[in-house]
């Protein structure tokens, strides 16, 4: 039985993620932490890392990036590996996680589900042979209660076109303001809010006389809470090291 903390346990993600390791025979939930705490929790529930001693073999963090710092430095001191779902990280938060895979295990994807990450793969694949001639644009739409833009998403599949680029491309985020030309080494990124999408990102490769689009549609999110469980299981008990979606698909 692997035993589950999870970091942001009263928010969207967190909910989702109680309902479908409710159903699960080989996980269960033996703590939740959030800022704020629900009523409705049939577990212990601590407003911070810090007052949470409870035994576990993950934690599942699907919070805010100013309450990840504290996470990682408390699964540090207690070894307790860490699956980390949260977007936009700062870079100096993502650097402290790097380092402290060197302590106990963490695993980090901006986008645990199985299509976006096969969608990174195949960018990888198809980026060479039109960076030459192909301008890239990627367009991300999102539920009007998101708070970080772009979504973390959106950076990481610009970072897996990039990777590809043997001419390394700027971000451009919007365009308002600018009256320059559009270069092929931009890559421009829009973020686009509203209702309660739950997630929407498309690349455009625009070259001359034709265009390809990739669109990934998110339909629920029980695609990312199904991703951060594989995830969970995969590394409870694994070496201390970063794991990402790439060892698990
Ligand atoms: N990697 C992925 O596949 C994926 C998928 C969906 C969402 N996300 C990311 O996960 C995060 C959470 O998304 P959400 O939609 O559930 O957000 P949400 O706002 O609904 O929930 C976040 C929860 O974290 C809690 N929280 C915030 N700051 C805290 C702090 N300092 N200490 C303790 N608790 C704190 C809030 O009270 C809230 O309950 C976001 O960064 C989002 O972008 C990632």
């Amino acid at each position: 039985m692997t035993r589950v903390i999870i970091h942001g346990s009263s928010g969207r993600m967190g909910k989702v993620l109680r309902e479908k390791i409710g159903g699960l025979d080989n996980m269960k939930i033996v703590a939740g932490i959030d800022a704020v705490i629900d009523d409705s929790a049939d577990f212990p529930q601590f407003s911070s890392p810090a007052d949470c001693s409870v035994e576990a073999d993950v934690v599942i963090d699907f919070s805010n990036h100013a309450a990840v710092p504290a996470l990682v430095d408390y699964c540090c001191e207690r070894k307790i590996p860490a699956v980390i779902c949260t977007t936009a990280l700062t870079e100096d938060c993502i650097a402290r996680i790097n380092e402290a895979a060197r302590q106990t295990a963490f695993f980090r994807s901006a986008n645990m589900s199985l299509g976006i990450n096969a969608l990174a793969k195949a960018l990888k694949s198809i980026t060479p042979v039109l960076e030459d001639r192909f301008n890239v644009e990627i367009i991300e739409k999102h539920h009007n209660k998101k708070k970080d833009s772009p979504s973390g998403t959106a950076v990481m599949l610009a970072d897996a076109v990039n990777s590809a680029c043997r001419v390394k491309k700027d971000y451009v985020y919007g365009r308002h303001g600018k009256d320059d030309e559009v270069k092929l080494s931009d890559l421009g990124i829009h973020a686009v809010r509203g209702g309660t999408i739950p997630g929407e990102h498309t690349i455009i490769f625009a070259g001359p006389d034709e265009v390809i689009e990739l669109t990934h549609t998110a339909l629920s999110r029980d695609i990312f809470a199904e991703g951060a469980i594989a995830a969970a299981d995969f590394l409870a008990g694994k070496a201390n090291g970063l794991y990402s979606m790439d060892d698990i698909i």
